[in-house]
């Protein structure tokens, strides 16, 4: 048998193009598939942010266009190599080239249903164009849902790519490209698909619909989340389409690639270090300290939070903590970018506290690793996390994850007071102030005996969450997809 041909579709790849752990994912499993012997290429769209530093990306193809309604709309195609990985980068400065990727602090751009509408079709173009032929075309959220769509609708396009399988994975139930319908005719979408069986929902068009219904397996980032999308509570509305395709639903957790989040090799952090050596734990920790004008004792516990500012990450839990957290004797850093009102609200505790609470608004890559290397714990109070990686590097760098159990965070951490041997976090119930209190406490009364916590930072850095397993996984899920029919044919 040839070598499985995968075409991996993402609005985000790392180090390209990053707003969170998307991007870490379609930037490393692709590494990770290509050393399992697969044949593998990236789509992504050539932003600002990508032309702005130098990745030794080259023109790949000049004058390619998508068809739209009467109309052509032009674009160019642009490449680089990682490995034997062919990244492919869609040039449409009029729709990418931009400050940020979806839209600012005050909102989403409004025409983001064409921009990534766009990219879809460009995408399936270019497969074309290039002669890829791909077993599995792999789509990641709502920004490439739209693939499987076009694929089923426009065979006298892309009717030569028509054996691929699509496989469809969800990152995050909660944005699923809902958009007006007045948009139809704009994304060369016809009315009659604007029903419940196809891409209305709650009379909006929904691209995720697309993903769902048109791929031939949907998957999603851990076990334990493929289990709760399928209810009420975490389905975001579309439980009942996903229960129906119950079948075809896959859970495959992410993996880390350890060549960019480890202590031992990390190249932003002040000192390296391993399990074999903590001494530069400590250093790392009044590094960061001393960057972010924290004035506790280097004893007291710091605490650290890298995220997203979203409704999902439960922000407004830590806010609303942070008077007993002081209380505690602990000191807490964030870094994060999201929603204005939480950073108005960081902001203002960081006044507050100025000598307890270091507040970073934006996006710094070599400080999220200061604060993983740098802290003692890490905080992910989600209202819902379909996997986290946060909380996977959090362990390879011995700083202990507290954490809500839920989705992948559920998956990954074990709880200390549970499971005194295999434990390497601590875990808590709900999403509130006081079992996040809770949790935090059962943290520091272990962090308050040197040896014990030497013992757990020990079990945490030995966890081993590579990519290899998963990956594996995913080649399996590729070629059951290849053995049976397409879904439509
Ligand atoms: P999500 O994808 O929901 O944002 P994950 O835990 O899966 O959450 O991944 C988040 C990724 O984004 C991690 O690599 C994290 O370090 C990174 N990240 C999030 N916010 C920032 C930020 N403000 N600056 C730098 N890195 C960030
Ligand atoms: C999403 C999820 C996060 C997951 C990431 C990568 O953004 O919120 O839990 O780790 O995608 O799959």
């Amino acid at each position: 048998m040839g070598k499985l041909r995968v075409v991996l579709v993402s609005s985000e790849v790392a180090p390209f193009a990053k707003t969170g752990g998307l991007a870490d994912v379609a930037g490393s499993l692709p590494l990770a598939l290509e050393s399992l012997g697969c044949e593998i290429s990236v789509f992504l769209p050539y932003y600002r942010q990508v032309k702005d530093k130098d990745f030794g990306i080259k023109a790949a193809k000049k004058n390619m266009a998508v068809k739209s309604g009467n109309s052509d709309i032009s674009f160019s195609l642009y490449v680089c190599k990682i490995k034997k990985v062919g990244f492919y980068f869609i040039e449409k400065d009029e729709y990418f080239d931009r400050e940020f990727l979806y839209g600012t602090a005050k909102g989403d751009y409004p025409d983001n249903a064409v921009r990534f509408s766009f990219f879809t079709r460009a995408v399936l173009e270019s497969i074309v164009a290039l002669g890829l032929n791909p077993d599995v075309i792999h789509c990641n959220d709502w920004q490439s849902a739209l693939v499987p769509f076009y694929m089923r609708h426009r065979l006298q396009d892309f009717g030569s790519i028509n054996n691929a399988r699509m496989l469809f994975t969800i990152h995050n139930m909660a944005y699923q490209g809902l958009f007006p319908k007045e948009i139809m005719p704009h994304i060369d979408i016809g009315d009659e698909f604007f029903t419940p069986e196809t891409l209305e929902f709650y009379e909006k068009l929904s691209f995720m619909k697309s993903g769902i219904i048109y791929s031939d397996a949907v998957s999603t980032v851990s076990k334990g989340y493929a289990k709760e999308i399928l209810t009420k509570e975490y389905g975001c509305g579309l439980d009942g389409m996903l229960a129906v395709r119950r079948d075809d639903l896959y859970g495959i957790v992410n993996g880390v690639n350890y060549s960019n989040w480890s202590p031992a090799a990390d190249k932003f952090i002040k000192v390296n270090y391993d399990n074999k050596n903590l001494s530069g734990k400590i250093k790392c920790k009044k590094d960061l300290m001393s960057q972010l004008k924290i004035k506790s004792s280097a004893d007291a516990p710091l605490l650290g939070v890298v995220s997203r500012l979203a409704e999902q990450k439960g922000i407004d839990i830590i806010v609303h903590s942070v008077p007993e957290i002081i209380k505690m004797g602990c000191s807490l850093v964030v870094l994060g970018l999201g929603d204005e009102k939480y950073h108005k609200l960081l902001i203002g505790l960081s006044k507050k506290y100025p000598k307890n609470i270091a507040v970073k608004i934006g996006f710094d890559n070599p400080l999220a690793h200061k604060i993983e290397a740098g802290c003692d714990m890490f905080l992910m109070p989600s209202r819902y996390e379909p996997c986290g990686l946060n909380q996977l590097y959090s362990l390879k760098y011995g700083t202990i994850p507290v954490v809500r159990a839920t989705g992948g965070l559920d998956d990954t951490i074990i709880d200390y007071y549970s499971d005194r041997t295999n434990g390497n976090g601590f875990k808590f119930m709900r999403a509130d102030t006081g079992d996040f209190l809770d949790g935090l406490k059962r943290a520091v009364s272990v962090y308050k005996n040197k040896k014990k916590w030497q013992q757990l930072i020990l079990k945490a850095m030995k966890c081993d969450f590579s990519w290899e397993n998963s990956a594996k996984e995913y080649i399996k899920l590729y070629k059951i997809m290849k053995s049976k029919n397409r879904r439509f044919s």
